[in-house]
C-alpha cells in the first residue's frame, strides 16, 4: 500500500477537521508529518511540533509526497499548489476562489506533470458532485443541472425564512458554525457560488471559463418583504446556479437568486445543505443532496481525494480532452 507522508497548508475549519478525521481513519496508510500556518502565536489542539510557518519546509521536503492545501487566500494558495505540483507532489485542495480563477495554468501543469491534483472539496462539500460529472455522463448525454452550492447563503436564507432572523443575525450564526469565507461578502454576493460553478463547468461539460464569464448576483439585496411574499405564494427563495446545453450544442450558466415550488427538490435543501438536480438522457433527474458546508462534511471530501491518491485516481477531463470542447454563452438569460 501507497504511503502518504502529507505536508498540510491550513489549519482552521476545514485544515483541523482533516487532522481530527485522520486520526479516526486508521486503515489510511497516511500521516500528516507537517502543517505550515500563517499565525505561529494562535493556540491549537495539535502538538506544537506539528507546525511551521515555513512553506518550504513542507514544499521542499523529499519524504512529503502529498500537499494537503485548504487555506484561505488564493495567491498563496497558487503558489504552493503549482509549486508543489512542479516538485513532484501530489495535490489535493479545497480553494475554489484559486481553482476557479486559475483553470487554465493549473490544466497546464497537470498535463506537464502527469500528477493527480484533486479538489473534491471545492464544490459542494461532502457531496461528491465533481467525480460523478467527470465520470458519469457522456458529454451528449448531460441536459443540465441546477443546484444549490452554497452552505452559507443557504442557511441564511433558510434562518430568514423559517425562523424570521435578520440577515445579520442569521449570518453572524453561518460564521459561527465555520460555514462562511473569512470574508463573507465571497459568500453573500454569490461569488463563491460563482467560482464553484466554474470549477462545475469544466468537469460537466469541458467549459474552461472565468467567474466574469458568468451572469452572477448573491443574495445581498434580499430582504424580509420578499420571504413574506415567497410565504403568501407558497415560494421558498434559494441562491440556485444553473448550467444547461442549448440546443446550438452551447452552454449557457448563471447564478441567481430564484423561487422555488415546494415539489422542487431544490426547497428541500435547507441550512448549509447543498444540492443539485442534473438531468441527463435515460437517467431523467437525479437529486444530490449533502452538507455543503462545515469542518467534518468537507475534511470528507478531502479524506475520498487523499484516499483516491493511493490507487494513483486523476481527473482526466474527459469532457475537454476526449470530446470538441463546448463553449459558454450568455445568450440564454438574455431571451429569457
Ligand atoms: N463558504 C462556503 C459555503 C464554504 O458557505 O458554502 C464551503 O465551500
Amino acid at each position: 500500500d501507497k504511503q502518504l507522508v502529507i505536508g498540510l497548508f491550513g489549519f482552521g475549519v476545514v485544515g483541523e477537521g482533516l487532522y481530527k478525521v485522520l486520526h479516526q481513519t486508521a486503515s489510511l496508510n497516511a500521516k500528516i508529518k507537517k502543517v505550515c500556518i500563517k499565525d505561529p502565536n494562535k493556540k491549537r489542539n495539535a502538538p506544537d511540533e506539528l507546525f511551521t510557518t515555513d512553506r518550504d519546509e513542507i514544499l521542499n521536503d523529499p519524504e512529503i509526497n502529498v500537499v494537503v492545501e485548504v487555506i484561505n487566500e488564493s495567491e498563496p494558495a497558487f503558489y504552493i499548489v503549482s509549486t508543489a505540483l512542479k516538485n513532484g507532489k501530489e495535490v489535493v485542495s479545497a480553494s475554489k476562489k484559486m481553482i476557479a480563477e486559475h483553470l487554465p495554468e493549473l490544466l497546464k501543469l497537470q498535463t506537464e506533470t502527469g500528477l493527480s491534483f484533486l479538489y473534491e472539496a471545492s464544490s459542494c462539500a461532502s457531496i461528491p458532485v465533481i467525480r460523478n460529472l467527470e465520470e458519469y455522463y457522456d458529454n451528449d448525454l448531460l441536459h443540465g443541472i441546477r443546484g444549490i452550492v452554497n452552505g452559507s447563503t443557504n442557511y441564511i436564507l433558510t434562518k430568514m425564512f423559517e425562523e424570521k432572523l435578520d440577515f445579520k443575525q442569521a449570518l453572524l450564526q453561518a460564521q459561527a458554525l465555520g460555514f462562511a469565507e473569512a470574508d463573507p461578502t465571497l459568500d453573500v454576493d454569490g461569488w463563491d457560488a460563482v467560482n464553484k460553478w466554474v470549477i462545475l463547468l469544466l468537469h460537466a461539460y469541458g467549459v474552461v471559463s472565468h467567474p466574469d464569464d458568468i451572469l452572477f448576483t448573491g443574495i445581498q439585496n434580499i430582504q424580509g418583504s420578499d420571504a413574506t411574499v415567497g410565504r403568501e405564494k407558497n415560494l421558498e427563495i434559494r441562491l440556485v446556479g444553473q448550467a444547461k446545453k442549448l440546443q446550438n450544442g452551447k452552454v449557457a450558466a448563471f447564478v441567481l437568486p430564484q423561487f422555488v415550488k415546494h415539489d422542487d427538490h431544490l426547497s428541500f435543501v435547507k441550512n448549509e445543505y447543498n444540492g443539485a438536480v442534473v438531468e441527463s438522457s435515460f437517467a431523467d433527474k437525479q437529486f444530490f443532496y449533502g452538507k455543503g458546508a462545515g469542518s467534518f462534511p468537507t475534511a470528507s471530501a478531502v479524506l475520498s481525494d487523499i484516499s483516491a491518491l493511493r490507487y494513483d485516481y486523476k481527473y482526466e477531463y474527459k469532457k475537454l480532452y476526449y470530446h470538441q470542447p463546448n463553449e459558454l454563452t450568455n445568450d440564454y438569460y438574455l431571451k429569457v
